[in-house]
């Protein structure tokens, strides 16, 4: 008999297991942040995986199957194991890879847990700042284990908007162009080069919303549903389930409906075309 159904699942002991791994997995990059690193090349020649991604992405993985040999697991690194449980670990053992590359600060380790496919816990830890951002579907989201809320700013013109740029440069082109378009009519536009940290960001009033095009779903595993937890919404712009064209479009809940219109609608534009 395989293990009990994700149905049963205790929420809470998977968002502990998956903050201790992350920790773990945090410290590792942490050790190895000055050294030097091996870099090889993905989907475009500045899309890059060292080899502490890899490293993270194995201990990562060696720590869940120890814990729950039958659970699922999905990682940006090649980790794709099928769940006899329900329960599947989506990772990315590295957020921010370019940043990391360059000794920048904002990069994180991002596990997010699925039990029957609902986003269900998730924790995100960025070891540079100490920070570790966590839920749990229904109970709340913290930073180094206080609740956060999204911010309560309603004026799209006053919105602090997040975004960031996929690694092909045609796209990026693209995006570009739609940051020109956004950037008179919001407050300012930051990109810190971590999709997961953003979406941490949002949920604690550091931005007031973010979107990009093209994040995977271990970019936003975890940090979705603490933007959720935290009072705002994160979910594709229509509303269809991820996919390598989707807009992700997070924000505090105030500025839902504008920054949407502004996305797509107000721009006369088709929203799956401007970013
Ligand atoms: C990237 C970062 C970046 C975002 C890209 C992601 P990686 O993840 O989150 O901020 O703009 O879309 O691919 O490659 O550093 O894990
Ligand atoms: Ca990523
Ligand atoms: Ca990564």
């Amino acid at each position: 008999m395989t293990a009990a159904p994700g149905g049963n699942a205790d929420l809470a002991a998977l968002g502990a297991l998956a903050e201790a791994i992350a920790r773990e997995a945090g410290a590792l990059l942490l050790d190895g942040f000055e050294g030097v690193r091996t870099v090889d090349l993905k989907s475009s020649p500045t899309d890059v995986v060292t080899e502490m991604d890899r490293a993270a992405e194995a201990l990562i993985v060696r720590r869940i199957l120890e814990a729950r040999p039958d659970d699922g697991i999905l990682g940006e690194e090649g980790a794709d194991r099928p769940s006899r449980t329900g329960v599947r670990w989506v990772i990315d053992p590295l957020d921010g890879t370019v940043n990391y590359l360059y000794r920048r600060p904002d990069w994180a380790v991002s596990i997010g847990v699925e039990v029957d496919g609902a986003s269900s816990a998730g924790a995100v830890f960025a070891p540079v700042h100490d920070e570790l951002f966590a839920a749990t579907l229904g109970g709340g989201a913290t930073r180094n284990g206080r609740p956060i809320h999204v911010s309560s700013e309603a004026r799209i013109t006053h919105a602090l908007v997040g975004t960031g740029f996929g690694y092909e440069a045609a796209v990026r082109k693209m995006q570009g162009a739609v940051v020109a378009r956004l950037i008179g009519e919001v407050r300012d536009i930051r990109r810190s080069g971590s999709a997961a940290l953003d979406l941490c960001a949002l949920a604690c009033g550091r931005l007031d919303a973010y979107y990009e095009r093209g994040v995977h779903l271990w970019d936003i595993a975890a940090a979705g549903l603490v933007v959720r937890e935290a009072g705002g919404n994160a979910e594709t712009l229509d509303e269809a389930p991820l996919t390598t064209e989707s807009i992700w479009i997070g924000t505090n809940g105030p500025l839902y409906r504008d920054f949407r219109a502004l996305l797509g609608g107000a721009s006369g534009l088709d929203p799956r075309s401007v970013c």
